[in-house]
């Protein structure tokens, strides 16, 4: 089969085209047709390097960690899905991903395709949708009226983010920059703040619970906006427990974990229309390097998706 698959941590470059062993599904496994696989950051992170002694991977590497597609073939346990079966999933990152014509994941990992969407559209769901549904209702715990502020709304995580806020009942405020506010505040934004013309922390009311999508200066300037008891959920890096101290408040930085539970509320609040599905733009599968080129920028608006059987 055919896969992007890299040697060594490295640029764009490492990037490769090539044949790679058709994976073989273990007992609890499914083998996934890949018609499409979602790009995140964490992809590009893996390449360069920038997490190998977190996450140890043996080489070569399939990357990518998003899949929407069709059950090939089922390991002997597996009684919850059969062949043919349309499906995505974020799989354990620790194995190889989805940027290959088959992908083997763990059932466990997989749920039905949410009817409405193309497989280019399911397979920007998992690792971003999932990512926002945990940071707000699995560590934050939010609650409806609460206040939330949603750094970058109109990336990935943040996209899927203010919609599953909105539809939950919160107060929602996200920054991004201003050519993005209409973007925002038409997937569900109460509140806009232009980070690059306004310190957020200055113009704002104190807020219930931040998802820090950015870190540094950006996380620091956030635990001075929290109210007490309030929460700051970071998915880049640790916050600093004797800030949040200061301010009566608490903090986590977590990594998105596979569940085809959450992916299919996720799926079903996609097909009765409460969420949509932000696509940045779509590259075929040999032009790996492109996108992760265009998801490097930080720039993407929505998802990044790789098509690896055209639509
Ligand atoms: N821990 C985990 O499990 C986990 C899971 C998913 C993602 N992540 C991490 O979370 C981060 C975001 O992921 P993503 O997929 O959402 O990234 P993304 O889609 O590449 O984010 C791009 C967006 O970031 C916005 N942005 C950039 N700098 C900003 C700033 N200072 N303030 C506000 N917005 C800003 C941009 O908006 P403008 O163009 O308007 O500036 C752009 O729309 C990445 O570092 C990723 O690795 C971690």
């Amino acid at each position: 089969m055919k896969a992007i698959r890299i040697h060594g941590y490295g640029d764009v470059e490492t990037l490769r085209y090539e044949d790679a062993p058709l994976p073989e599904p273990g007992p609890e496994d499914v083998r996934i047709r890949v018609h499409a696989a979602g790009v995140n950051p964490v992809d590009w992170k893996i390449r360069a390097g920038y997490l190998a002694s977190m996450l140890p991977h043996e080489m070569p590497l399939t990357l990518g960690w998003d899949v929407s597609g069709v059950v090939e073939k089922v390991g002997a346990n597996v009684t919850h899905l059969s062949v043919g079966d349309a499906v995505y999933s974020r799989p354990d990152i620790t194995r190889n991903g989805t940027y290959a014509e088959f992908v083997v994941v763990r059932a466990s990992e997989a749920a039905a395709k949410p009817e409405t969407l193309t497989h280019n559209e399911a397979a920007a769901v998992p690792l971003a949708g999932l990512t926002a549904w945990q940071a707000l209702f699995d560590h934050a715990q939010l609650k409806p009226g609460e206040r939330v502020l949603i750094h970058a709304g109109a990336g990935g995580v943040g996209s899927f983010a203010i919609q599953l806020a909105k539809w939950s009942g919160a107060h929602v405020i996200s920054t991004a920059s201003a050519a993005n506010e209409a973007l925002v505040r038409d997937l569900g934004a109460d509140e806009f703040v232009d980070y690059r013309s306004q310190r957020f922390e200055q113009v704002l009311a104190k807020v219930d619970v931040v998802l820090d999508t950015i870190g540094g200066d950006t996380q620091e300037r956030s635990i001075q906006l929290l109210k007490s008891g309030g929460r700051l959920i970071s998915v880049t890096t640790p916050p600093e427990a004797d800030a949040l101290a200061a301010v009566g408040a608490t903090g986590n930085l977590f990594m998105v974990q596979p569940s085809s539970e959450s992916l299919g509320r996720i799926g079903a609040l996609i097909d009765s229309g409460s969420v949509r599905v932000l696509i940045d733009s779509v590259f075929p599968l040999a032009e790996a390097r492109a996108a992760h080129t265009k998801s490097e920028t930080g720039r993407a608006k929505g998802k990044i998706v790789l098509e690896v059987v055209p639509a």
